[in-house]
């Protein structure tokens, strides 16, 4: 596995596991056969409900804590800086964990410097290791690190070969903020899987158009958390680094842009407005 280097210097998997509309009834099942087939990053947040089941399954496989790296959301409209580090409090205790690897403000929440002074003070408590944020476009990003004493490690934001977003990518590296995608496999939407330009591509190396859309993120630096809660497909997705797109493979990729997001909504289309 591929690691990505955090501003921190911590060292996150490059390609995860995302638990997004897995039911909690079998969420603990899917984790576990994502462990047992080789991922060691798992995605989860407060809002799929399913954290104590990714926890458990955590657990039950016996792999060492330390080689798993897990990362959850919070989502709470407006919480005090108390509320916040209560509310991180609560994911650990449903996950049964002493700490997580990533915690994110799941979106723009309305008063993030608060959110983000209490992660501040709970990396420092031993609680987090890294702290980072999701579906912050410019504004709320740029508002938020003005006040940080921690620049964000992550921005999961939505992006994959429909929706490239190459000015976010820019504006996150010079911040040093790494970019991991969500929705790598475009939520399986947009005939992704048989798209002809993806399967071209694939062809030429044996692999399928969900393989070339991960690796043509992966060579980016980008981070993959793609879900599938099919055995099969979790080991397909992960099997995206005995191969190399060239240069005009990745062109014919990033000509599939539409410029604009699957559900038709603008970017910045989750800014909080009070
Ligand atoms: N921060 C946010 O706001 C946010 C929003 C959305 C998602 N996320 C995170 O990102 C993760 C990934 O995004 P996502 O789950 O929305 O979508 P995704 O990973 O892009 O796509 C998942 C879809 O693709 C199918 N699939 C997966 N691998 C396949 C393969 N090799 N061949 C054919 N079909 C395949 C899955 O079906 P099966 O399960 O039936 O295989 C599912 O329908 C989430 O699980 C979550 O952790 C975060």
């Amino acid at each position: 596995m591929q690691n990505v280097k955090l501003n921190n210097g911590i060292e996150m998997p490059i390609l995860g596991y995302g638990v997004y509309m897995v039911d909690p009834s079998i969420t603990e099942r899917c984790v576990l056969d994502a462990l047992s087939v080789g991922y060691r990053s798992l995605d989860t947040a407060q809002y799929y409900e399913n954290e104590a089941m990714v926890g458990a399954a955590v657990r039950a496989s016996g792999i060492p804590r330390d080689e798993i790296f897990i990362t959850s959301k919070l989502c709470q409209t407006r919480p005090s800086y108390a509320q916040a580090k209560e509310n991180v409090k609560g994911s650990l205790r449903r996950m049964k964990l002493d700490y997580l690897d990533l915690m994110l403000i799941h979106w723009p929440m309305g008063n993030d410097s608060d959110i983000w002074l209490a992660f501040e003070d709970l990396v420092k408590e031993g609680y987090l290791r890294s702290i980072g944020v999701s579906n912050f476009y410019p504004e709320t990003y740029e508002a938020l690190v003005k006040n940080a004493s921690v620049i964000p490690a992550v921005n999961q934001i939505e992006t994959h070969v429909f929706y490239q977003q190459r000015p976010m990518v820019e504006l996150m590296a010079r911040y040093g903020t790494a970019v991991e995608s969500w929705g790598p496999l475009a939520e399986g939407l947009n005939g992704i899987f048989s798209h002809p330009a993806l399967m071209e591509v694939g062809n030429a190396h044996g692999k399928t158009a969900a393989q070339v859309a991960l690796r043509f993120l992966i060579q980016q630096g980008i981070i993959v958390i793609p879900k599938s809660v099919h055995k099969e497909r979790m080991i397909q997705n992960m099997d995206v680094f005995d191969f190399e797109l060239s240069e005009d493979e990745m062109a014919a990729v990033r000509r599939l842009d539409t410029g604009h997001n699957l559900e038709g909504w603008p970017a910045d289309a989750l800014r909080y407005n009070p």
